[in-house]
């Protein structure tokens, strides 16, 4: 198969810390030129640039060519309750969120949602995810399976919860752990998709549950998703949980805090947290649309940067309401520009929701568009002029998105989505 169109390519840095922390120049390293793509079964074969193909089966000379999105932080069970407007998070996780997931103690609704999940990403361009399913095990079985057979790449956790949640998600610490590393076991950390370790946060983890999560996933070296400082009343009740250590010297002296650990949100957090979760090489998955959605507060992208902390970006469904990581994306700009601070640009956010998540998934850090890649690709045909004119082609394209423009989703070498 061809593709041709103007394809988006990334200047990388030889070096993975340095990319993520670099200047705003390599950050901003996304080209977009014109060329094509041969794709030869779930691999790209061949990148020519140059020149638009004649013989090319999609595409043409105003399409955009990306590769798939990536979404470093979502709950696949929460698909179903976007949009419950109006309550703080633990209000909300109590009221909305867990009679919600307690669904998935069916593990056929659980495969068949993952299902409809994948469906909904696809239709948005998001072709990998880190996401969150439910405490039980055989729904979490279910999800990876369906991720699996349709090409997904990523990581997907059971998550852990041992208290502060109604009785019928709570689950004894060691079974819940004993269930994980079945899941290791079956779906091994370095494979394109590999189960998680997957504590939901300090408030519904006990200390034990906590360090045996951390002592699972070291022996595993699995990524571990959690959350972190999200809300003030969630921070005040984690010191009165745990006689006032600090939440972030908790989840490092429960070896949480390692260099394949990702933490949603991170919006309170003082300077020596920062150098912690710098010094440990974390990652905070900045989740934009949900901090507004429950009034959580702003994150300070440009002060998070500062202190060298690894930033990722996540849709952060069922409180993010955006499937589209453009708009998320663009909700990253907007968060960063209210207050007051520095702002990322177009190229930048797009460099985030492509290279910049895929290096915090421990990806190499090459273009995803080099040869032997797994065909990621999306196939985009805006309705504007964008090429030709006084505003910068990827600002236009960000901020005037429409998710119609996107034609195609391909991932692994096939069709996954298209519009009719
Ligand atoms: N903190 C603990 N669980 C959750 C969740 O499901 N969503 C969000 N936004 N924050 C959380
Ligand atoms: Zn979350």
């Amino acid at each position: 198969m061809i593709i041709t169109g103007q394809l988006v390519r990334i200047d990388r840095s030889s070096n993975v810390a340095e990319s993520q922390r670099g200047s705003a120049e390599q950050r901003n390293a996304v080209r977009i030129i014109p060329g094509y793509l041969r794709i030869e079964g779930n691999r790209i074969a061949e990148v020519v640039e140059g020149e638009i193909s004649e013989r090319a089966d999609l595409g043409g000379p105003d399409y955009l060519i990306c590769p798939g999105f990536i979404d470093t932080h979502l709950h696949l069970p929460q698909f179903d309750m976007i949009g419950s407007h109006g309550l703080p998070l633990l209000q909300w996780l109590d009221e909305v969120t867990f009679p919600s997931e307690r669904r998935w103690e069916d593990p056929d609704y659980a495969r068949t949602m993952t299902n409809r999940v994948i469906d909904q990403c696809f239709a948005h361009g998001t072709t990998s995810i880190c996401a969150y399913a439910t405490v039980h095990h055989s729904g979490a079985v279910a999800a990876l399976e369906v991720a699996q057979q349709r090409n997904v790449r990523g990581v997907i956790g059971q998550v852990l919860m041992d208290r502060q949640a109604p009785d019928y998600l709570l689950r004894p610490a060691q079974l819940q752990i004993d269930e994980t590393r079945r899941l290791l076991d079956r779906f091994p950390p370095g494979a394109s998709l590999a189960a998680a370790v997957t504590p939901r946060f300090a408030v519904s983890c006990t200390g034990e549950l906590m360090n045996a999560a951390g002592e699972l996933a070291k022996e595993r070296d699995a990524v571990i998703q959690t959350h972190l400082a999200e809300t003030l009343q969630e921070c005040d009740l984690v010191q009165n949980l745990f006689g006032g250590v600090s939440y972030t010297d908790l989840y490092r002296d429960a070896g949480l805090l390692t260099p394949r650990s990702i933490f949603g949100h991170g919006i309170y957090l003082d300077s020596s947290d920062c150098k912690k979760i710098a010094d440990a090489d974390s990652i905070i998955a900045h989740c934009p649309t949900a901090n507004s959605f429950l009034r959580s507060g702003t994150m300070n992208r440009a002060a998070l940067l500062q202190s060298s902390v690894k930033l990722a970006l996540g849709s952060d469904i069922g409180a993010g309401y955006e499937r589209s990581m453009i708009r998320v994306a663009r909700a990253m700009i907007e968060a960063a520009s209210s207050l007051g601070e520095s702002f990322p640009s177009a190229a930048e956010a797009l460099w985030q929701i492509t290279h910049g998540n895929a290096l915090a998934l421990g990806w190499p850090d090459r273009d995803r568009f080099s040869s032997d890649e797994q065909a990621d690709v999306l196939v985009i045909q805006p309705n504007v002029v964008w090429l030709y004119g006084e505003v910068d082609p990827l600002s236009k394209l960000m901020f005037s998105w429409d998710d119609r423009w996107l034609k195609t989703t391909i991932v692994a070498g096939e069709a996954s989505y298209s519009s009719t």
